[in-house]
């Protein structure tokens, strides 16, 4: 089966631009969707298969012991729009029990990553239409053509990724998931929850430095890609949980006094000084269903592991 890419990619010239705005800042910082290159997929996936990392084994334990329900509330005909899909893993659990779903939407920024992981599915889906998405989603985007008519479009939203908004930024994303699915459209997300710090201080400081090398592997991404001369060696990962924020900081703090070249520009670090390079927000169930209600989302149905350190919840667009 032939499989078609819908290209929505941002202009190249976007990164530059994002990055250089970053670096200028008082408090240097890097969007984390750029954390997501080849290398980068792949080290996060990495990340997923530890032990000390407990989001992505626990949202499965919770998925699994629940898909027959959540597989009758999604209903049958269904539209899945997977949001950052990466290897669509994730949605393969849906989709073996899905009724007859009309079509499989996957959308992610990672391009090579994307659409493997959809001409591998679309061989072991041969029913499925598959119509992959290359795009950043934290803006909007185009679907293409599809050939059926879904009973309802359902956005699939696993791994806690609506934790890397901040809190505006988060309901301004979901108010626009809800326009794409619509009345009568739903929210399938999995949300990590707020828990003891010294748990999530593992989770993001593991013992075989996998998330040291995601984190500082973007560095190398902007030299190789917009020609800068960051010493990776001059830079160290840190992560640390802000309780008053309720999210864990993800820095790389310079080593030393030092000058770095990028696109004629010059940004000098102190010592000690960090690039600040992604949140990951921790939720409480009512923090949750305030950001979603404004979104306009109403939360129909939540599940959780036994020791509640990470929910998936369904939430129905409201008004349908
Ligand atoms: C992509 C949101 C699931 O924030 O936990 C893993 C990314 N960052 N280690 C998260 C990440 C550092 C991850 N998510």
């Amino acid at each position: 089966m032939k499989i078609e890419l819908h290209e929505l990619s941002p202009d190249p010239d976007r990164f530059q631009v994002e990055v250089c705005q970053g670096l200028k800042r008082s408090q240097k910082e890097l969007p984390s969707k750029y954390l997501y290159d080849e290398r980068g997929s792949q080290l996060f996936e990495q990340i997923c298969t530890l032990e000390e990392y407990y989001p992505t084994r626990t949202e499965a334990q919770i998925m699994a012991a629940h898909i027959e329900e959540m597989a009758e509330l999604l209903g049958p005909g269904v539209l899945l729009l997977d949001y950052g899909s990466g290897s669509s893993a994730k949605a393969r659990l849906l989709l073996d029990h899905l009724r007859d779903p009309a079509a499989y939407l996957p959308i992610d920024i990672s391009r090579e990553h994307l659409l493997r992981a959809a001409v591998e599915l679309a061989r072991d889906y041969p029913e499925l239409e598959v119509r992959p998405i290359h795009a950043d989603y934290t803006g909007a985007f185009e679907l293409p053509p599809f050939k059926r008519v879904p009973t309802r479009r359902v956005a699939y939203y696993p791994g806690s990724t609506i934790g890397n908004f901040d809190p505006l930024p988060a309901e301004q994303f979901l108010e626009r998931v809800a326009k794409v699915c619509g009345p009568g459209g739903a929210l399938l997300i999995g949300i990590d929850l707020v828990k003891d710090p010294t748990i999530l201080h593992r989770a993001y400081n593991d013992s075989q430095g996998v998330n040291a090398a995601f984190n500082l592997n973007l560095l190398r991404r902007i030299n190789r890609e917009l020609g800068a001369d960051f010493e990776l060696e001059q830079f160290k990962h840190y992560a640390c949980y802000n309780p008053r924020e309720r999210r864990v900081e993800m820095h790389l703090v310079s080593q030393q006094d030092q000058s770095v070249h990028l696109n004629g520009m010059t940004i000098h670090f102190e010592q000690g000084e960090s690039i600040w390079t992604e949140s990951s927000y921790k939720y409480t169930l009512e923090r949750f269903a305030e950001v979603a209600g404004a979104a306009g989302f109403s939360i129909e149905q939540a599940w959780f592991d036994k020791r509640r350190w990470f929910s998936i919840l369904y939430c129905r667009v409201q008004g349908a």
